[in-house]
């Protein structure tokens, strides 16, 4: 394939009209923006899919996003994107595709995606319906989620942004999720667990990765110490596996009619609506995991049918480079105003930084500019007691998204209204608007005859943007986290990397294996540097005291 020039005469003069435009309005107070323009925030939202951005807090204008647009096309972005969903290899540097959409496309969807989908779908359904049964007959009471990166992040953040939603029949299982490779999680949760009806997934792409195996072999031992002499059917009752290496899980042990598949095309980090998803079935149903699905579909078609002005996707990664290449904020704060959603900040660091923390293009070259930001987050109450001191007061310029669901309705038990809840809710609402506002104007937010010391100002102009979904449910989620996906996928165009691969963290696990034999038995220390070496030495010595 023959994939559209990234670096031209017309993408460089892109880029010099906006280093030149960004010496003007970069430097403008985001307080004069809003006073210079009573039509701000008109002409700097956007909605689509249930969702509202709102980019006008951040430093820029719409002549901004036009020259940001010059540069897009300059960098083939139109033809990228008909790549991208033609199912081209973009994924350049393993050559295939990046087809994670296709998993959500419902009415073309391929025979092989229907049927795992199927195969799923009737899974969920014996767990839910306790038909699902252990080694001992009882019906499964907890589900263990066994994976790490895109098998445990995504599985993890969707089943408890949504785990309000019930599955509409059924007796939904608990669900657990175990990645750390100390074993610091798993030890403890299976002390708690009914071996008997604990059902362990083992998810894992590659079904290679050392963390989860560990993790998974643990959970082995302890079944067959639990339930001795029941040979094989610890694992066929006792384990499912998902992965895109069918032969692997049989070789491990899962049984044939226990294993879920996905495909190489589906990168790790984009992989929560294949199979991966599982955890999510077994939390809302399979009828909110295909809303789930729906959702991401109408921001797939969103972002290719969408004029770029008015495309959610191309928008907010035009944003992201100007922040990052044109005024030089180099960090990002991800900021959900919703307790459901906090496990968000993770999943959207592994998302865009494994995705487009690179600095290598496609014609092998370093890239001359900064990729990806550094990205860290938290629920935002909860960071205003944290870290935003720094935000109001510190000395670094900090990009924040805040993402907030305009209703959240709770009922009491009766289905009546929850009005303690409520008010909550609104409290929550009313702290990120207050916040969002705060950071962009500083002191124009506060009353004008309000004279403060030089340690208690507020100084202003910390851009952000506000996502704002009309609620949480699988839907709206759905096309929230397809909205980050395609935002990626735009900013990786503007930077001419990959942001399907990940090789970065390939080696880490190579050499992390010669590590060990150095700590166990003190052999091959001698080619290590001085800190290793010593640090090594020393954890050696006090394993064996
Ligand atoms: O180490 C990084 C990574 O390869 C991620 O990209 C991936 O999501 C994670 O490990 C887990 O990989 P797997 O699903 O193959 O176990």
């Amino acid at each position: 394939m023959d994939f559209p020039r990234h670096d031209t005469d017309t993408a460089r003069a892109a880029h010099q009209a906006l280093r030149e435009h960004a010496q003007q309005t970069g430097e403008r107070h985001l307080a004069a923006l809003f006073e210079d323009d009573a039509q701000r925030f008109e002409r700097l939202s956007r909605s689509g899919c249930g969702l509202l951005a709102d980019i006008s807090k951040q430093r820029l204008t719409t002549e901004t996003l036009s020259l940001l647009s010059e540069l897009a096309r300059a960098r083939g972005l139109q033809s990228w994107i008909e790549c991208l969903f033609k199912g081209e290899d973009v994924n350049w540097t393993e050559q295939r595709p990046a087809m994670h959409w296709r998993l959500r496309d419902t009415k073309d969807r391929a025979p092989d995606v229907h049927a795992q989908l199927a195969r799923m779908e009737r899974m969920v359904d014996r767990i839910l319906r306790g038909q699902w049964r252990g080694c001992e007959g009882d019906a499964i009471t907890d589900v263990v989620n066994v994976g790490v990166g895109g098998s445990d992040l995504g599985p993890l953040m969707a089943s408890f942004a949504l785990s309000e939603q019930r599955p509409p029949r059924g007796h939904r299982p608990r669900v657990h999720f175990v990645s750390s490779m100390d074993g610091s999680q798993v030890a403890p949760l299976l002390q708690e667990l009914n071996p008997a009806t604990t059902l362990i997934v083992v998810s894992s792409k590659s079904f290679t990765t050392v963390d989860t195996l560990t993790n998974a072999a643990t959970a082995r031992g302890w079944l067959e110490r639990e339930m001795p002499g029941r040979n094989g059917a610890v694992l066929r009752c006792h384990f499912v596996g998902i992965s895109a290496q069918p032969e692997r899980m049989s070789r491990w042990g899962i049984h044939e009619d226990n294993q879920l598949q996905f495909w190489e095309w589906v990168g790790g980090r984009y992989s929560l609506w294949s199979a991966i998803g599982l955890p999510i079935a077994l939390t809302i149903g399979m009828q909110g995991f295909r809303e789930l699905l729906a959702g991401a579909h109408d921001m797939d078609r969103h972002f290719q049918d969408t004029p770029w002005q008015d495309n959610l996707p191309v928008m907010m990664g035009l944003v992201d480079v100007w922040n990052l290449n044109f005024l030089n904020i180099t960090a990002r704060a991800v900021l959900p105003y919703d307790g459901r959603l906090k496990h968000l900040p993770s999943y959207v660091e592994q998302l865009e930084m494994e995705s487009n923390g690179k600095s290598v293009t496609r014609a092998g070259e370093n890239v001359t500019h900064h990729t990806c930001p550094v990205i860290w987050g938290e629920v935002g109450p909860n960071a205003q007691h944290a870290f935003y001191q720094l935000l109001h007061q510190g000395t670094q310029p900090v990009a924040c998204e805040f993402i907030v669901a305009a209703r959240h309705d709770r009922l009491n038990a009766d289905g009546s209204e929850f009005k303690q809840l409520e008010d909550q809710h609104q409290l929550t609402l009313a702290n990120c608007l207050a916040q969002s506002r705060l950071l962009a104007l500083g002191e124009h937010a506060l009353p004008a005859d309000l004279e403060l010391p030089a340690f208690k100002r507020y100084r202003g102009n910390q851009p952000s943007t506000t996502l704002m979904l009309d609620e949480l449910s699988p839907r709206h989620l759905g096309s929230l986290l397809a909205l980050y996906e395609h935002k990626v996928f735009v900013q990786a165009v503007l930077w001419g990397i990959n942001p399907f691969d990940q090789w970065g963290v390939e080696m880490g696990k190579v050499i992390a294996t010669d590590m060990i034999q150095v700590l166990e038995s003190g052999q091959g220390g001698d080619n290590l540097d001085a800190s290793s070496r010593a640090l090594a030495e020393r954890a050696r010595r006090l394993n064996q005291d």
